[in-house]
Order: structure tokens, then sequence, then C-alpha cells
């Protein structure tokens, strides 16, 4: 059976002939079409930058479905007018340019009718479909511009600077996670086509998201810290931060928005005539040192 199928594949492959013949085929057979063969004489340089990308080698060689089969013309549209215009007229041509007269949604939607499985299940009501943000406003695809995925610049965290400037600019501050080493992206965190969960983060929760990679700081602790079961952001900034460990706040203050240091001076040691300094000047995680939770025998106070 499977070598049967084999053979029949392999004879449709034949019957498939360079895109130009096949593509004029089509044209002849549905009016307002004109074929991708038509193309050519004015978009050489567009038809080769696309025939070089993923999607261009499908739709322009190997195309799988109707679609596809329409060449150019199954994301432009009927292109017939425009090329008897001598491409004066626009005509049924569909345009992903900013100006385009098509819409943002109807624009999207030609993308969506192939793409709407797996990642983008979410997309319709997301937080970018919302404020008419186009697959196109991070995604070229007539030309390979990004090692992966069709972005429209080199990589993720360009692609989002774009429009998130500020997010971009937190990754240089002193402390921050390795997104403009390459290690990791925007995407590490948020999927960009919308999810179920706030901040379009891919798990449902701040600190569910955060130990997709530290695994470590879930526990399960004998010993828990309330704000770091709950949210990690209640102390961190993971976009990046100008204080160590990407502190919101710097310690000891960090800790004192909850903590009120009168409440040391009560215990015995407070006798000891520094400690008031040890609160003011010294590092509170010196001593409360597993501050994300702890399995110790002394682990209450967190403590070494
Ligand atoms: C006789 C020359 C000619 C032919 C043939 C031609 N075009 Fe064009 N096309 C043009 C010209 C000229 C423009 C305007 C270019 C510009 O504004 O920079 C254009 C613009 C376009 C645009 C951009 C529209 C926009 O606003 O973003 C698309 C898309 C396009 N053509 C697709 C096609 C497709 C698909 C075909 C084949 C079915 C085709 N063209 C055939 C000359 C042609
Ligand atoms: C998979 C959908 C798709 C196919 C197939 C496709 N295009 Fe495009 N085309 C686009 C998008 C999207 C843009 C907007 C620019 C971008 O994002 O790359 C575009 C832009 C253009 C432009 C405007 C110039 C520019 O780069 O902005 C021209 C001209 C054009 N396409 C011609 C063609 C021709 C000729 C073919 C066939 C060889 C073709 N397109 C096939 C989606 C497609
Ligand atoms: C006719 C169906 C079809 C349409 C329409 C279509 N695509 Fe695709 N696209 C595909 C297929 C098939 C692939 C290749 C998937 C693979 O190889 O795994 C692909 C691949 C991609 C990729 C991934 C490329 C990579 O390197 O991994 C992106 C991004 C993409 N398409 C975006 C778009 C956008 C944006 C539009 C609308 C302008 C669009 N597609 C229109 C079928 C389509
Ligand atoms: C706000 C930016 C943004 C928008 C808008 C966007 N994408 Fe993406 N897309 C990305 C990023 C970033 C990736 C790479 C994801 C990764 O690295 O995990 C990606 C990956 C993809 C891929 C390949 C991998 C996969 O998920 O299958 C396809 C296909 C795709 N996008 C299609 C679309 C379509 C269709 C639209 C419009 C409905 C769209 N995208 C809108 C940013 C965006
Ligand atoms: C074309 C502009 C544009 C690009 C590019 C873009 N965004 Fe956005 N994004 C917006 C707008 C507009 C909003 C809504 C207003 C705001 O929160 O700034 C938004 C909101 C968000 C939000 C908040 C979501 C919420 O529900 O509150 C996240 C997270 C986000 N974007 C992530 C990304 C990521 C990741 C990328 C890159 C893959 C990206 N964006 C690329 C325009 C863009
Ligand atoms: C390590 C995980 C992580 C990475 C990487 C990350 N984010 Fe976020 N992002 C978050 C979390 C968590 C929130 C919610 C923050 C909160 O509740 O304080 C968020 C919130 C946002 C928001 C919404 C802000 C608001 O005030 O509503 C935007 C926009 C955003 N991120 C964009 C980006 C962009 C752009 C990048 C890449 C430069 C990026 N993020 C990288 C975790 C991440
Ligand atoms: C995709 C993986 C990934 C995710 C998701 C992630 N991180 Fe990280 N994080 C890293 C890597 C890699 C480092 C750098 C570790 C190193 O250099 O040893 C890091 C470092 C850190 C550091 C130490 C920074 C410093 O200056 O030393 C903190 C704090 C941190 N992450 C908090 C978070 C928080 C909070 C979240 C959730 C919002 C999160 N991380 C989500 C990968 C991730
Ligand atoms: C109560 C405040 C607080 C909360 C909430 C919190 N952290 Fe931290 N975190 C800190 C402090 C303080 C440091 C620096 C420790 C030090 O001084 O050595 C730190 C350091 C880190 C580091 C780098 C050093 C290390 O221990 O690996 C990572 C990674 C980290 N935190 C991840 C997380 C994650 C993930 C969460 C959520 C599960 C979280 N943090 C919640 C206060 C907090
Ligand atoms: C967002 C508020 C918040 C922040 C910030 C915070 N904590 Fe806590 N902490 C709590 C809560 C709530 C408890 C649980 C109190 C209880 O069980 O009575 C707690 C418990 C503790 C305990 C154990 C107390 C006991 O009686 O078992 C110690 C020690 C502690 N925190 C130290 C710190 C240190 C050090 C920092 C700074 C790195 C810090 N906390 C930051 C809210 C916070
Ligand atoms: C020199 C070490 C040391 C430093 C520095 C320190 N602590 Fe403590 N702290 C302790 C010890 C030891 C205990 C346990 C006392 C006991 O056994 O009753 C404790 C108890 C606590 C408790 C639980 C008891 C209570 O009073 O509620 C909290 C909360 C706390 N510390 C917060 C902080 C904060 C916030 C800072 C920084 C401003 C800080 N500590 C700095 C050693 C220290």
């Amino acid at each position: 059976m499977g070598r049967v199928r084999r053979l029949v594949l392999s004879g449709a492959l034949l019957l498939v002939p360079a895109f130009v013949a096949a593509h004029a085929a089509v044209a002849q057979s549905d009016t307002g079409y004109a074929g991708s063969a038509a193309c050519l004489d004015c978009h050489k340089k567009e038809t080769t930058a696309f025939q070089g990308t993923r999607m261009g080698h499908l739709f322009l060689s190997d195309p799988r479905d109707s679609i596809q089969a329409r060449g150019c013309e199954g994301c432009h549209g009927p292109a017939k007018t425009h090329v008897e215009s001598g491409g004066a007229e626009p005509g049924g041509l569909i345009s992903y340019a900013k100006a385009s007269k098509t819409s943002v949604a109807d624009r999207n939607a030609n993308c969506l009718r192939c793409h709407e499985e797996s990642n983008r299940l979410m997309w319709t009501g997301s937080t970018h479909d919302r404020q008419d943000v186009a697959c196109t406003s991070c995604h070229t695809v007539m030309k390979n511009v990004s090692e992966r995925n069709q972005l429209r610049t080199a990589d993720v965290t360009e692609t989002c600077a774009q429009c998130h400037m500020q997010r971009r600019a937190q990754q240089i501050r002193a402390s921050h996670m390795p997104l403009g080493e390459g290690r990791m992206g925007c995407a590490s965190c948020h999927n960009a086509h919308g999810t179920a969960n706030e901040k379009m983060l891919i798990q449902p929760t701040v600190t569910e998201t955060c130990y997709t990679c530290h695994a470590e700081k879930r526990g399960p602790f004998l010993w828990e810290h309330p704000p770091a079961t709950e949210n990690c952001a209640n102390c961190h900034e993971p976009h990046g931060s100008n204080h160590e460990k990407l502190l919101k706040v710097p310690k000891p203050r960090l800790c004192q928005q909850c903590h009120v240091a009168s409440g040391h001076p009560i215990r015995p040691y407070s006798a000891d005539p520094t400690f008031s300094r040890f609160i003011d000047g010294r590092q509170c995680t010196n001593c409360h040192f597993a501050i994300h939770g702890s399995n110790h025998p002394a682990g209450q106070f967190f403590t070494r």
C-alpha cells in the first residue's frame, strides 16, 4: 500500500512542471487570476527573494493545496486587472503594505486560513488582535530576514522592540536575563499570538512561567515564603533592573515594604548594640538566606 502511494505521489510530482507553466495553467482555468508567471516580468526581485523562503518554496515549486497552487495570488488575490493595467491598477490585489486598503483583520485572516492551529488558537481577541497588530508587524514573508520564523527583524527581541522600546531598554540594565545574549527571548515567557493567561504569558501564572526555567524555586518547601509562592514579580522585575538580581527595590527596603524592622529589637539578641545597624545597613538575606523557601532544619526564618 505504502509503495503504491509513493508511486502515485511521484507520478503526481512528475506532472508538476516548472512553476511558470504550472501557474499559467491555473490562470487559464479561472478568470480574475493571472498566474505567477505573469508577475515575473515586473517583480523579478520579489519573486527571487520569495523563492528562497520556506513558504516561497511551497507556493512556487511544491504546492500542497489549492491556495498554494495559486502561487503569488494565493496571498495577493486575483491580479489579472493589475497585470493588464501594467501594474497601474491594484484591481483585486490584496496588499499588506501599511497604507493598504485591505483591513488588518482581513490581512490577518488571509494568513490564519493556514495558521490558525497550535500557537495561534488564542489569537482572536488577544491583546495584539484587539490593538490591530498585523501578522506582518512581526513577520515578513517575501524574504528571509531572521534565521527562523520569518520575523521582520533579526531576532524575537528586536521584533518586539519595534513597539515595546521600553521593555527592550530594560534588557540592557545592570541586571537582566540573557536576552541580548541570545540565549532566550521575549517569547521565552510570552506567546505574542495570545494565550488564555494574563499578559500573554505562556503559563497560567507568573510563578509557573518562571518555574519553566527556575524549577528549583518551586519547592516543595517545608517553610514557604508566601510572596514567593504567590508571584515572583512581588520582588523581581523580569525585564531587567538596575538593582542586583533583577530586584524591583534594593535591599533592605525590599523586605521592609512588608516587614517592620522593629520586629527584631524585641528579640533576645537585640541587646547587641550593633543589631540596629544590621537592620539598617546590612542585607537581610545575609541571615535570611533561603528567601524563596527552605527545607533546612533551621528554616522557619529562612536562615542558614
Ligand atoms: C507590468 C508590470 C507588473 C506586473 C506584470 C505585475 N505587477 Fe505588481 N506592481 C507593478 C507596479 C508598477 C507596482 C507598483 C510598485 C510600487 O508602487 O512600488 C506593483 C505593485 C504590486 C504590489 C504592491 C501593492 C502594494 O500596495 O503593496 C503587489 C502585492 C503586486 N504588485 C503583486 C503582483 C502580482 C502578484 C503580480 C502577478 C500576478 C503582479 N504584481 C504583476 C507592476 C506589475
Ligand atoms: C504567503 C503569502 C504571500 C505570497 C504567496 C506572496 N506574497 Fe507578496 N507579500 C506578502 C506580504 C505579507 C507582503 C508584505 C511585505 C512582507 O511582509 O513581506 C508582500 C509584499 C509584496 C510586494 C510589495 C513589496 C514589498 O515587499 O512590500 C510585492 C510586489 C509582492 N509581495 C509580490 C509578490 C509576488 C510577485 C509573489 C509571487 C512570486 C508574492 N508576492 C507571493 C505575502 C505573500
Ligand atoms: C496556503 C497556506 C498558507 C498561507 C495562506 C500562509 N502560509 Fe505561512 N506557511 C505555510 C506552510 C505550509 C508553511 C511551512 C510550514 C513548515 O514547513 O512547517 C508556512 C510557514 C510559515 C512561517 C514559519 C516559517 C519558518 O521559517 O518556520 C511563518 C512565520 C508564516 N508561515 C507566516 C505566514 C504569514 C504571516 C502569512 C500571511 C501573510 C502566511 N504565513 C500565509 C502555509 C501558509
Ligand atoms: C507581536 C508579534 C507577532 C505577531 C503579531 C504575530 N507573530 Fe507569529 N511569531 C512571532 C514570534 C516571536 C514567533 C517565534 C516564536 C518562538 O520563537 O517561539 C512567531 C512564530 C510564528 C510561526 C512559526 C512557528 C509557529 O508558531 O508555528 C508562524 C506560522 C506564525 N508566527 C504565524 C503568525 C500569523 C499567521 C500571525 C497573524 C495572525 C502572526 N504570526 C502574528 C511573533 C508574532
Ligand atoms: C506593531 C506593534 C507591536 C509589536 C511589534 C509588538 N507588540 Fe506587544 N503590544 C502592542 C500594543 C499596541 C499592545 C497594547 C498596549 C500595551 O500594552 O503597550 C501590546 C501589548 C503587549 C503585551 C501586554 C499584553 C496584555 O494583555 O496586557 C505583551 C506581553 C506584549 N505586547 C508582548 C509582545 C511581544 C513578546 C512582542 C514581540 C514578539 C510584541 N509584543 C510585539 C504592540 C506591539
Ligand atoms: C522572564 C520572563 C519574561 C521575559 C523574557 C519577558 N517578559 Fe514581558 N512580562 C513578564 C511578566 C511576568 C509580566 C507581567 C509583569 C507583572 O505582572 O509585573 C510581563 C509583562 C509584559 C508586558 C505588559 C506590561 C504591562 O505593564 O502591562 C509587556 C508589554 C511585555 N511584558 C513585553 C515584553 C517584551 C517586549 C519582552 C522582550 C524584550 C518581554 N516582555 C520579555 C515576563 C517576561
Ligand atoms: C527561558 C528560561 C527562563 C525563564 C522562563 C525565566 N528565567 Fe530567569 N534566568 C534565566 C537564565 C538563563 C538566567 C541566567 C542564569 C545564569 O546566568 O546563571 C536567569 C537569571 C535570573 C535571575 C538572576 C539575575 C542575576 O542578575 O543574576 C533572576 C532573579 C531571575 N532569572 C528571575 C526570573 C523570574 C522572576 C522569572 C519569571 C518571570 C524568570 N526568571 C524566568 C532563564 C529563565
Ligand atoms: C520576597 C522577595 C522575593 C520573591 C517573591 C522572589 N524572590 Fe527571587 N530573589 C530575592 C532576593 C532578595 C534575591 C537575591 C538573593 C541574595 O541576596 O543573594 C533573589 C534571587 C533570585 C535568583 C538568583 C539567585 C538564585 O537564588 O538563584 C533567582 C533565579 C530568583 N530569585 C528567582 C525567583 C523566582 C523564580 C521567584 C518566584 C518563584 C522569586 N525569585 C521570588 C527575592 C525574592
Ligand atoms: C510582598 C510582601 C513581602 C516581602 C517583599 C517580603 N516578605 Fe517576608 N514574609 C511575608 C509574609 C506575608 C510572610 C508570612 C508571615 C507569617 O507567616 O506570619 C513572610 C515571612 C517571612 C519570614 C518568616 C517569618 C516567620 O515568622 O516565620 C522571614 C524571615 C521573612 N519573611 C523575611 C523576609 C526578607 C528577608 C525579605 C526581603 C528579602 C522579605 N521577607 C520580603 C511577606 C513579604
Ligand atoms: C544578623 C542576622 C539578621 C539580619 C541582618 C536580619 N535578621 Fe531577621 N531574623 C534573624 C534571626 C536569627 C531571626 C529569628 C529570631 C528568632 O529566632 O526568634 C529573625 C527573625 C526575623 C523575622 C521573623 C520574626 C519577626 O520579628 O517577625 C522577620 C520577619 C525578619 N527577621 C525580617 C528581617 C528583615 C526584613 C531584615 C532586614 C531588614 C532582617 N530580618 C535582618 C536574623 C537577622
